[in-house]
């Protein structure tokens, strides 16, 4: 099965993305857009695992879970990868402070990689894929993008717990059924400074 771990979104964000996307995603452009149901940050992706060795992943889940203390995100604004004039995917993003989901990630690459799974090879970026280019675009089509979502806030992300999925690739697109969630117990206090960062 092909998995991954991540942060599933509360429906008023995954609402107001979906909305402020709409007129964007009228235009009919060759990008393969991410159905409102199956946005979702991603934390790490295992790829193609045996159920046998998704269920390894469990034990150290818990305890990176144990120490990370429960926070928020606050979701703001989009972008494009690899950048707005060659976009290949585009994302929603978040304020800083971004410490907390920064620190998750990367505990749980750390204790993935004591776990015998291979190490992320492309830097964190904490974000919400909201669609992937799947052809040639219209001209300063990333801009356009960027535009319509710039300065736009689409609400809190309480980040509780994470959660292992499974992705079903199927023909009326993914399917992301989760797996197991692992609450976040760690000491400390909750994230609530707010700053804007690009
Ligand atoms: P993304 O959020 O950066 O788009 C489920 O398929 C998630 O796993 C996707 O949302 C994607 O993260 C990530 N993913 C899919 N294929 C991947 C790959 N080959 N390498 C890294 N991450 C991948």
């Amino acid at each position: 099965m092909r998995a991954f771990l991540g942060i599933g979104l509360p429906a008023d964000v995954r609402d107001a993305i979906a909305s402020a996307t709409e007129e964007v995603r009228g235009l009919h452009a060759p990008v393969a857009w991410t159905a409102p149901k199956n946005l979702h940050i991603t934390l790490d992706f295992l790829g193609e695992i045996s159920p046998e060795r998704a269920a390894l992943v469990e034990r150290p889940m818990r305890v990176v879970a144990s120490g990370i203390v429960p926070f928020s995100l606050t979701a703001e604004g989009g972008g494009a990868f690899p950048g707005t004039r060659n976009p290949r995917v585009f994302w929603v993003g978040f304020l800083e402070p971004l410490e907390l989901v920064r620190q998750l990630q990367q505990n749980m690459g750390s204790a993935l990689s004591g776990a015998g799974f291979p190490l992320e090879d492309r830097p964190f970026h904490p974000h919400i894929t909201v669609g992937r280019t799947r052809g040639t675009l219209p001209p300063a089509w990333g801009e356009r993008f960027v535009h319509a979502l710039s300065g736009k806030r689409f609400g809190i992300v309480p980040v509780s717990s994470f959660t292992l999925f499974e992705s079903r690739l199927g023909p009326g697109g993914a399917a992301y059924i989760p797996l197991c969630d692992f609450r976040l117990a760690g000491p400390g206090r909750r994230e609530t400074r707010e700053e804007k960062e690009p």
